[in-house]
């Protein structure tokens, strides 16, 4: 056996208690967590109302803490007032004015800081446009930007001026842009000509004119921040450059006062069933839930480097880039471009140079990184770095010592997050100066934070190592008010199962004997690739939109980077094609893909069969389809199968 796969048959077993060291300057202790803990249990609506107190700049304070009389339409601080901007920006102006609030780094190597000062100067400035160009409180705004600085400016100043902001992944088609502008209904696009990425321009602008060719007609103006100086398309009715519209605005612009509940943001996530959901976060709850989280998950301090790797078209990069670090005045930095370019070394050099100290990735990137070798972290000083973070599928114990021992010098905590686009903020992770960590379990809820395991009817499993759903029993400010426009999809994709009583959050876990979480994944039809949230029925109706296509059904297959990757079983319509029209077939249905939906999409692996695996009554047989995708032997009982000899085809072995 690899000692790879010792470890990981092991792994479960290790425990790694937090270092004196750490412990010593931590911000919370064994101790002061479990104060924390325990106010939160004795009240936890009390606790809640206590930590918006004390962390939130509050331009009127609220008087009610949480209002459940609509649950499960929560709402939270309902009559206080507050401005998410003036709370990353405004309030540090006095004593951090000065410091570096964004440290930037291109793909190519061009650099830039920005100061508290600077940043806010900025986000007045475009804050005052989008106000000259008639966008108001409520106003929606879509964001198509490179991980630039640009993109967390756009961010804020909608956020000041009370506009919801949307903001698209660069990585996402101008078919799914579109469809997002026509979800939001959006008055606005704020995109960038490009952005480099993987040595290549990602063309936003062009992007955005054809999902505006093909529909959004809701949007008036489109303000291009000029990034990659390529030659676009230009629509002077429509088109504004970003440095044009700035040059004449003031460095001054008022927040606008916002109640608790105001929508902050809508980020679209994919379910189980239809279209990509439009996640709604309110400024109060969600501000709250990411400013605290940084203090007790990453134990941020005023002399942290904070380098959170999610694109900002994420939540990660939300709560971890935008919102969580920046209310807490802490210094981040962000890169633009891929982790390989030029080589392997490249997120350890920028953690050398730019003396980051948090380092927050996905399993994904640990994995590639792990797969390039030891001789590249190796080539660089990594002292600075205090603590390591994971956030966004499960992370194996493999990568997890391998994250601990080369990154780690086995010294550094690592705290392996579980959280959801619709928690809006960590839910379970160590605490680094408390918690002792276990490779592969997210350990425990953060206080105020009821996390459970149900059976099929809904009642709490106490006993050890029974899996079942993962759900949470008590509302959190920042968790979603509702899906944008379809709060019954709320209900029905959150609540319904179990009468309203838990949130589901479509994940199954184990606990083990102290009581720690191991997530085992999705229990619906999403899958987890490379850490970005896919829908199976998404990328089916993709494939069925082109014209060759009859039927389609998409599994997960286990991968060793990717976690997870795309297989694709399909019928076409006339002859299964074979041989080198099947091949010239499958390269035009993964690029028909990343149109329809956007290259994360595309299947590795597409079969073509005659037709798919069904019962009599009908139903796809998906556990039928994961095993052949997995290359398992099949055991499963096949005689209910319409048509027994297809399975043949769909292994690929006729
Ligand atoms: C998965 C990302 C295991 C999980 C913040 C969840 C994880 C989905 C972890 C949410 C973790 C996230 N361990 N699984 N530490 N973190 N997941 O909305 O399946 O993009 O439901 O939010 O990712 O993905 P989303």
């Amino acid at each position: 056996m690899s000692s790879d796969k010792i470890e990981s048959v092991l792994g479960e077993k290790r425990v790694f208690p937090p270092r004196p060291e750490f412990v010593k300057k931590a911000r919370l202790d064994a101790k002061k967590l479990d104060a924390l803990r325990a106010a939160a249990d004795k009240d936890h609506v009390g606790f809640w109302g206590d930590q918006a107190r004390k962390n939130i700049a509050w331009q009127t304070p609220f008087t009610r803490t949480l209002d459940d009389s609509k649950a499960p339409n929560y709402q939270w601080f309902d009559d206080g007032r507050l401005n998410a901007s003036a709370n990353c920006l405004d309030r540090h102006l006095g004593a951090r004015g000065d410091k570096i609030a964004i440290r930037f780094e291109g793909e190519k190597g061009d650099a830039r800081n920005w100061t508290y000062k600077e940043l806010h100067a900025e986000v007045c400035k475009l804050a005052n446009g989008l106000l000259s160009l008639g966008i108001t409180k409520g106003d929606r705004v879509i964001i198509y930007m490179p991980m630039t600085p640009e993109a967390v400016i756009a961010m804020q100043a909608c956020a000041r001026i009370g506009a919801i902001h949307s903001v698209v992944f660069g990585g996402f088609s101008a078919a799914s842009l579109k469809d997002r502008i026509e979800d939001t209904g959006a008055k606005l696009v704020i995109a960038a000509d490009g952005g480099n990425r993987g040595g290549n321009i990602i063309d936003l602008k062009k992007a955005t004119d054809d999902a505006l060719a093909s529909g959004g007609k809701t949007v008036e103006k489109v303000i291009v921040y000029q990034r990659t100086k390529h030659s676009v398309n230009w629509d002077a009715k429509r088109d504004i450059w970003w440095h044009d519209l700035l040059a004449t605005q003031s460095e001054r612009c008022d927040p606008v006062w916002v109640e608790a509940e105001h929508p902050l943001f809508l980020l679209y996530t994919s379910g189980s069933t239809g279209k990509p959901k439009g996640i709604q976060h309110s400024t109060g709850g969600y501000l709250l839930g990411a400013h605290v989280s940084c203090q007790w998950v990453f134990d941020l301090r005023d002399d942290d480097v904070f380098w959170c790797t999610a694109d900002v078209g994420w939540v990660t990069g939300h709560s971890y880039v935008c919102y969580g670090p920046l209310s807490n005045g802490a210094t981040i930095l962000m890169y633009e471009g891929v982790p390989t370019i030029p080589d392997a070394g490249r997120f350890w050099k920028i953690c050398q140079e730019h003396g980051v100290t948090i380092f927050y990735t996905a399993p994904t990137a640990i994995r590639a990184l792990m797969k390039a070798g030891d001789e590249w972290p190796a080539k660089y000083d990594l002292s600075k770095l205090r603590l390591l973070g994971s956030v966004g599928e499960p992370i194996n114990p493999e990568a997890w010592m391998w994250y601990h021992r080369v990154i780690g010098k086995e010294k550094l905590p690592i705290v392996d997050t579980w959280w959801q686009t619709e928690t809006g903020a960590i839910m379970m992770s160590p605490v680094p100066g408390a918690t002792p960590t276990k490779p592969g379990s997210c350990t425990q809820p953060l206080p105020g934070i009821a996390a459970g395991i149900v059976d099929d009817s809904g009642n709490l499993i106490d006993q050890l190592d029974q899996g079942g759903y993962l759900v949470i029993s008590k509302p959190w400010p920042s968790m979603l008010r509702t899906i944008w426009g379809d709060n019954d999809r709320y209900i029905s994709a959150y609540w319904a199962q179990f009468k309203n009583k838990y949130y589901v959050a479509g994940d199954s876990a184990h606990r083990d004997a102290d009581g720690y979480y191991w997530i085992m994944g999705r229990i619906d039809d999403v899958l987890n690739v490379a850490g970005h949230r896919l829908g199976t029925m998404e990328i089916e109706s993709a494939l069925v939109s082109h014209p060759r296509v009859a039927e389609a059904a998409v599994v997960g297959r286990p991968h060793d980077v990717k976690g997870e990757s795309v297989f694709a079983f399909v019928t076409c319509k006339g002859p299964r094609p074979e041989g080198a029209e099947a091949d010239a077939l499958s390269k035009e249905l993964r690029d028909h893909v990343a149109k329809e939906i956007g290259a994360i999409a595309k299947p590795d692996d597409i079969r073509f069969a005659e037709n798919l695996p069904k019962t009599r009554s009908g139903k796809i047989m998906r556990r039928l389809l994961r095993s052949i995708a997995k290359g398992e032997e099949i055991t499963q009982d096949i005689s209910t199968l319409e048509n027994p000899g297809i399975v043949a085809q769909l292994a690929g072995k006729a």
